[in-house]
């Protein structure tokens, strides 16, 4: 199957923003790229490995160029301020077909606002739309967070991505690790929910 080219989309959920990354958003990228938990769990280990004055270059780069490749990377902003709250992302979309997979961060100055669920509610809920009306006409959208990420298990179940089980020591970290981690996903046809703002 060919990769799919996505059209660039912007998504408005309450206050929150969801556009393509800029390059523009390379300065609050690099100030993300501190944090500690998000270098654990979603910037990936060759972005980590880089030396930390090329990680948001590194982690930026390949995003900018995401949606000709079949990834809807969304940057997550504060509709009002403008200001770079987090990151949703649905990758490779359609590799299996109708089928997506979902990663997020949210920056340490935005978390305690639900900005990650809310996010990718919305993202979801435009996925599953039909490609007739600029969805995707997606079924399927999985995720997978290592067990002791517990923020992450109460976004997911807070998006209706339903626990399916425990993919043992799926998760990696630099160090060599391994964490089992929770496999949960969200389908089209699952009955609708409201998530707290
Ligand atoms: C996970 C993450 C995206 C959540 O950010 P957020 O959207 O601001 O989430 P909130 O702080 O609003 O918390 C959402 C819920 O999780 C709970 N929660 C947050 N951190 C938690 C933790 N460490 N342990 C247990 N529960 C936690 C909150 O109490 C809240 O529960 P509620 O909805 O019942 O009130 C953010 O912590 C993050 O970016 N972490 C690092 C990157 C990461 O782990 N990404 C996921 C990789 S699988």
């Amino acid at each position: 199957m060919t990769t799919p080219r996505l059209k660039p989309t912007e998504l408005k959920a309450g206050d929150l923003l969801l556009r393509p990354f800029l390059p523009a958003d390379e300065p609050a990228i690099a100030v993300a790229l501190t944090d500690p938990q998000i270098l654990r769990w979603t910037a990936g280990n060759a972005v980590v490995q880089l030396p930390a004055a090329q990680r948001a270059k590194g982690w930026l780069e390949p995003r900018l160029r995401a949606w000709t490749l079949g990834n809807a990377v969304f940057a997550v902003a504060d509709l009002a301020s403008g200001d770079l709250l987090g990151s949703v992302t649905l990758r490779d979309v359609h590799r299996v077909p109708d089928q997506a997979v979902a990663a997020y961060w949210v920056t340490p100055a935005a978390r305690g606002r639900r900005v990650a669920a809310r996010a990718l509610d919305a993202a979801a809920r435009w996925a599953f739309g039909p490609q007739s009306a600029d969805g995707l006409g997606l079924h399927r959208i999985s995720l997978d967070h290592a067990l002791v990420n517990e923020g992450s298990c109460r976004v997911a179940t807070a998006a209706g991505f339903q626990l399916e089980g425990v993919m043992r020591e799926y998760y990696v970290e630099l160090s060599g690790r391994r964490h089992d981690s929770h496999l949960h996903a969200r389908l089209a046809t699952d009955p609708g929910l409201q998530v707290r703002a």
